[in-house]
């Protein structure tokens, strides 16, 4: 859906850690870019003043990067601020004279599930939801059952086309270049199947730890944290079959196809970690059993993947920061050259932070008078620093009503269908070292005696 743009912007959660690290640097970077000129109004229950949420708002964008006086002060102009309790009715009240004649206001739930419904209601009863959009933040529930009880909760007021629900993934132009890659190019799409396709492997890792998110990260978790959305996201997008047609609504109906074809994990193809250290971070009990690391099997029924497995392995406390997809094909029928020897198969690398990387691995010949081949990377790669953080391009896209990097209700509710059996089997978390690949275990997540490609510290560019 696109329509009329919002005339503002209303952000719960103004005075936590996503307003700092993320939200205001995308409204200032708005306004430096696109001349952002709405009314921007702070939400919070935190006895703050405008003021304090302005030299809040400065701390924030002189610590992400450029800071230019003269743009700092536009959106200092255009911020607002309004103290209060959000099952207070008062709040709300206010919230309606702070938006003064804006009519088409949207609003960012940038705070946990729980406190959605008093929210939703406040915003309604007050008159602030009518013709309105709302952005919510993942984690969008816990579970199937949550999920689905929190999309009650919306659309008692929001109808699906004016929810936004984020998942930050899908705002990151290497994500974005995913898509465009697959379907932009025809040498594709002949071997994007199970004829051609050995295996895909998604592998997210962090060499940080929980950064002081100990409390949020015990509510969470690796699977509920990163992969039943952003993985599991990147997984359609790999996955899915061509869109017939432009609008957003073509791509959804194949994502959705795609997420449904995903067969629920099975808690065998499943190993759970937790680095060693974790139960001592702030925050964390010292008997948890949450994941920092968690590693398996999707299978995908389909006649483009039936039996294409897809390895996804995500942790924190690991050896590198870096998101790669590699997609490993199939070998030759037959092996004419090299026949001693186990060449490595043709792959696809879509590497997806922190550098944008789109490579072929290949075999050619080397140097000399024996037929005897090497293995060359064909690499593409693009340039990171002048691009839109994915907030920016994301809450830009909403504010002008346009859904297609948002994510629909029937679209996560089969996300979770897929994670819940690997959230409720109860399966060990297995220690492992920081600095390392997690529990020794995850290895025989990938069968067939291979093995998980590492990402690796990125080359520069030959180019
Ligand atoms: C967030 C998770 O959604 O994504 C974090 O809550 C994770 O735990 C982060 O670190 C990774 O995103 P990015 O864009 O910083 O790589």
């Amino acid at each position: 859906m696109t329509g009329l743009e919002s005339d503002a912007f209303v952000f719960f959660g103004a005075t936590g850690d996503l307003a700092h690290k993320k939200i205001f640097p995308a409204l200032y970077a708005m306004v430096h870019r696109s001349g952002l000129n709405i009314p921007i109004i702070g939400m919070a229950r935190a006895g703050w003043t405008l003021d304090k949420l302005r030299a809040r708002a400065r701390d924030s964008i002189e610590h992400s990067g450029d800071f230019d006086a003269g743009c700092f002060e536009k959106l200092a102009a255009q911020l607002r601020y309004v103290d209060g309790d959000y099952t207070d009715p008062a709040t709300f009240t206010k919230l309606k004279q702070a938006l003064g004649p804006a009519t088409r206001p949207i609003h960012y739930l940038a705070i946990p599930p729980s406190m959605f419904a008093s929210v939703v209601q406040g915003l309604a009863k007050s008159g602030s939801a009518d013709h309105a959009r709302v952005i919510v933040e993942k984690p969008f529930g816990r579970d199937l059952a949550t999920a689905q009880s929190l999309d009650r909760t919306l659309h008692e007021v929001f109808s699906e086309p004016a929810i936004f629900r984020i998942d930050h993934y899908l705002g990151k132009e290497a994500v974005q270049n995913l898509l465009y890659f697959r379907f932009a190019n025809t040498f594709l799409e002949p071997i994007w199947n199970r004829h051609y396709v050995k295996d895909v492997q998604i592998t997210m890792a962090e060499e940080f730890g929980v950064q002081g998110r100990g409390a949020f990260y015990e509510e969470v978790g690796a699977i509920r944290d990163v992969v039943q959305n952003h993985l599991l996201q990147v997984t359609a997008l790999l996955a899915m079959d061509p869109p017939t047609g432009h609008e957003p609504a073509a791509m959804q109906a194949e994502k959705l196809r795609l997420f449904r074809a995903m067969r629920p994990l099975d808690p065998k193809e499943v190993v759970r970690g937790q680095f060693k250290g974790y139960r001592d971070e702030p925050g964390v009990a010292k008997d948890s059993q949450i994941e920092t690391f968690a590693a398996l099997r999707l299978h995908i029924d389909t006649w483009r993947w039936a039996d294409v497995p897809f390895y996804i392995r995500a942790g924190k406390c690991l050896p590198i920061s870096a998101t790669e997809v590699t997609v490993t094909l199939k070998r030759p029928p037959l092996p004419i050259f090299d026949p001693n020897e186990a060449m490595p198969r043709n792959y696809f690398r879509l590497r997806l932070s922190p550098e944008v990387v789109i490579s072929e691995g290949a075999l050619v010949k080397r140097n000399g008078d024996q037929m005897h081949g090497e293995p060359v990377e064909l690499v593409a790669r693009h340039r990171t620093e002048s691009e839109k953080s994915p907030y920016e391009r994301l809450l830009g896209d909403a504010i002008r009503g346009d859904t297609s990097l948002f994510t629909q209700d029937d679209c996560v509710e089969a996300a979770w269908r897929v994670v819940d059996p690997a959230l409720t089997a109860g399966q060990p978390v297995l220690e492992y070292e920081p600095g390392t690949w997690g529990p020794r275990a995850s290895t025989e997540v990938v069968n067939d005696g291979d093995t998980w490609h590492d990402p690796v510290t990125e080359k520069s560019s030959p180019c």
